[in-house]
C-alpha cells in the first residue's frame, strides 16, 4: 500500500466530507451507491490520507446496465466512478483504491473486473492499460454511449469497456 493512505469501505457520514473535497457532484453520485451497498450490491471505497478523504471509486456486482456488457461479460462485476481530488493526484491515490477494489472482488471469488472508460480520457486509458486492464475483442464493448436513443444528450462522451483477470500481477501496484 502507498504510505499514509487507508482505503475504508464508505459509511453516511463520509459523504459530506467527500463532497467537500471531490465536488458536489461526485458526493451526490456516491451518496447515490449507498443505497446498493446497503443492499449488498457493491461498495462505495474511499481514500483516506491524514484523516481527510482525498479519492473514492464504486465497485459494483449488480446486473451492468449495458445490454452489451451483460452479453459479453455476464457476472463480470465493475469498478466505476474512479476519483482523486486535484491536489491529490500523481501520488498513487487511484492505483490504490483499484488495488484494493481488486483485492475485495478476489474475496468474493470474482476472477475478472470491468470498467468503462470514455475516449477522450488519456490518464485514466493510460493508467488502467498500465495496470494490466485491456479492450475485449467483442467490437460492441466499444464506443458504447454513442447508439441511437441511448442519450438526450449529444453532447454525452461515449467510452470504451476494459477488462482484467484479478490474478494477472504485473506493474504498478504500489
Ligand atoms: C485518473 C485518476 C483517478 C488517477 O488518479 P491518481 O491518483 O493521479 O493516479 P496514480 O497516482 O495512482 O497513478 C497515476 C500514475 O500511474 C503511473 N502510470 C500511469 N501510466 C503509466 C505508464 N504507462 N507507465 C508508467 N507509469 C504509469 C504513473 O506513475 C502515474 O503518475 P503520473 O500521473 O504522475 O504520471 C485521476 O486523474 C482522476 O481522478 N481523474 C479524474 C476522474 C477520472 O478521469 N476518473 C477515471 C474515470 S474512468
Amino acid at each position: 500500500m502507498t504510505v499514509g493512505i487507508a482505503i475504508r469501505v464508505a459509511r453516511p457520514a463520509d459523504i459530506a466530507r467527500l463532497s467537500s473535497t471531490l465536488g458536489t457532484p461526485h458526493g451526490d453520485f456516491f451518496a447515490g451507491r449507498l443505497p446498493l451497498q446497503e443492499a449488498g450490491l457493491g461498495e462505495v471505497l474511499v481514500a483516506w490520507r491524514g484523516g481527510a478523504p482525498v479519492g473514492a471509486v464504486f465497485v459494483s456486482w449488480d446486473v451492468a446496465d449495458e445490454p452489451e456488457v451483460r452479453k459479453h461479460l455476464a457476472d463480470v462485476p465493475m469498478i466505476s466512478h474512479l476519483q482523486v481530488a486535484d491536489a491529490h493526484r500523481h501520488r498513487g491515490v487511484g492505483r490504490t483504491l483499484l488495488r484494493h477494489a481488486e483485492q475485495r472482488l478476489r474475496w468474493r471469488g470474482h476472477t475478472r473486473v470491468l470498467l468503462g472508460v470514455d475516449k477522450s480520457n488519456e490518464v485514466a486509458r493510460r493508467l488502467y492499460e498500465w495496470l494490466g486492464y485491456v479492450q475485449p475483442d467483442e467490437p460492441e464493448l466499444c464506443d458504447l454511449g454513442a447508439e441511437p436513443g441511448r442519450t438526450a444528450d449529444p453532447a454525452a462522451e461515449t467510452y470504451d469497456i476494459l477488462v482484467a483477470d484479478l490474478y494477472r500481477g504485473g506493474p504498478g501496484w504500489p
